[in-house]
């Protein structure tokens, strides 16, 4: 039988959060021995109790079991009780892959896109990445900072509990520097685990558009010293694709990373196939991004590797272009994750509920493959698979409580609805629905 009696032990240096969730219908996604990720057949198991507690103490989830296992709390200082009662629970999301910083909204290139264009086309016009970088160009860093926040409070009440946030709006020393800042205060902030990407290789300015090796030289001479002396990034990343990176100019960018500890998360395969997939794994990529054309030499390269392929549904769904064949790779045996890509242009969105359905409805994932995809997969794809995307004792006390549901798959079912009661970010009650009440 689990006892919670010691772990509520008072602590007598300082006042402990304590918060134990009651009578939940089903608690999914539970860990007795935590596992890295999740591949292939396995995505579509998922382990539950049903009628079960869970127990918070500050950051951490001290201990979980079914209901008649709970023992008398006989410490009940400090102690707020939940009660699930109809109610599901479920790990919070983890977003490996968001542009959350950016200076405006971009609705008038979806209007574009309506009347016929394609996004590359209107990235060709000007408009895509370098519109943004424009606007970025000039805005104040506290202003940057304001609407990052604002979105970012959002995402975490919409489940969210652990992020990467890329730059890649600035596309010069000083605008790459000050959007990598506004992250680190989006990190100071707010308590939420968050990874810094270095994305200076998302497209190349005007200045320098026949002019690509002067950018790339701008990038690893200038740029990298500059993010890697003030400790600015996790992540180096780049936007591997016919008009943007070739894959040489990515994999020398890479290897200049490296000299620096930055690992590579890779956008790749959105439009076409330039064989980044292979070059990234060999670099050890942490994660390659997007997928939406795949190659059989890409589900060869990958099998075995540590680098986790990450599809991006709901840019697939907001800029009309295929969805990555994700059934072709579980079925391969490999393993997938799934994220957002919350950015002005082709996803203003960190809607995870959302990306779960539009994987489950436009992909052919069930729920708990995308359930899998969206928590302990999302984490590895940001090397959190130790503290998050699961529930067990030791880790994050970072879970979600639905509305009342009979099971998991009501979530991507009713697509267009709040499914979400409350929203529980490292111990901290971050939405308080009627759980609580
Ligand atoms: O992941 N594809 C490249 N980068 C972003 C889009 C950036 C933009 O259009 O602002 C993406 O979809
Ligand atoms: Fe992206």
């Amino acid at each position: 039988m689990l006892q919670i009696i010691p772990i509520f032990a008072a602590n007598t240096t300082r006042i402990m959060a304590k918060i134990l969730i009651k009578n939940i219908k089903k608690l999914y996604q539970i860990e007795e021995t935590p596992r890295p990720f999740v591949a292939g057949a396995d995505m579509d198991k998922v382990n539950f109790i049903e009628d079960a507690y869970l127990a918070i103490e500050d950051d951490e989830i001290v201990d979980f079991g079914p209901m008649e296992e709970l023992a008398g709390i006989t410490d009940w200082n400090d102690l707020t009780i939940a009660d699930a009662e109809g109610r599901i629970v479920i790990p919070a999301f983890c977003d490996s892959h968001t542009h959350l910083v950016y200076a405006a909204s971009r609705e008038e290139e979806f209007v574009d896109r309506i009347r016929g264009l394609s996004y590359e086309e209107i990235a060709l016009k000007g408009g895509g990445i370098l519109n943004s970088a424009r606007r970025l160009a000039n805005m104040p860093e506290e202003e940057l900072v304001a609407s990052a926040l604002y979105r970012l409070d959002e995402v975490m009440q919409q489940g969210t509990g652990a992020i990467e946030i890329k730059s890649g709006y600035g596309l010069s020393l000083d605008a790459e520097l000050k959007m990598l800042r506004v992250i680190k205060q989006l990190k100071e902030l707010r308590n939420i685990p968050i990874k810094a990407t270095f994305l200076g290789a998302h497209a190349f300015p005007k200045d320098y558009k026949e002019n690509h090796k002067g950018y790339l030289d701008l990038l690893i001479n200038e740029m990298l010293p500059k993010v890697a002396e003030e400790g600015l990034a996790e992540y180096v990343d780049a936007f591997l694709e016919r008009n943007y990176f070739s894959k040489e100019e990515t994999e020398q960018l890479i290897v200049a990373a490296e000299k620096y500890g930055l690992k590579p998360k890779i956008h790749v395969n959105q439009f076409s196939i330039q064989n980044g997939i292979p070059m990234a794994v060999e670099h050890n990529a942490v994660s390659v991004d997007h997928l939406e054309v795949i190659d059989p030499k890409d589900i060869e390269a990958l099998k075995g590797s540590s680098t986790m392929p990450t599809m991006l549904p709901s840019c697939s769904f907001f800029i009309n272009i295929p969805f990555g064949p994700a059934r072709e790779l579980i079925d391969a045996g490999l393993p997938l994750a799934l994220a957002s890509d919350y950015n002005p242009g082709t996803t203003p969105t960190g809607n995870m509920k959302l990306v779960m359905s539009l994987a489950c409805i436009k992909q052919r994932l069930t729920p708990y493959e995308a359930l899998n995809a969206t928590t302990i997969n999302g984490a590895r794809a940001m090397e959190l698979e130790k503290t998050n995307g699961s529930i067990a004792v030791g880790k994050k006390a970072s879970i979600i409580i639905s509305k009342p549901m009979h099971s998991l798959d009501f979530m991507p079912y009713a697509f267009g609805s709040d499914t979400i009661d409350s929203v529980i970010v490292n111990g901290e009650i971050v939405r308080s629905g009627k759980a609580f009440i």
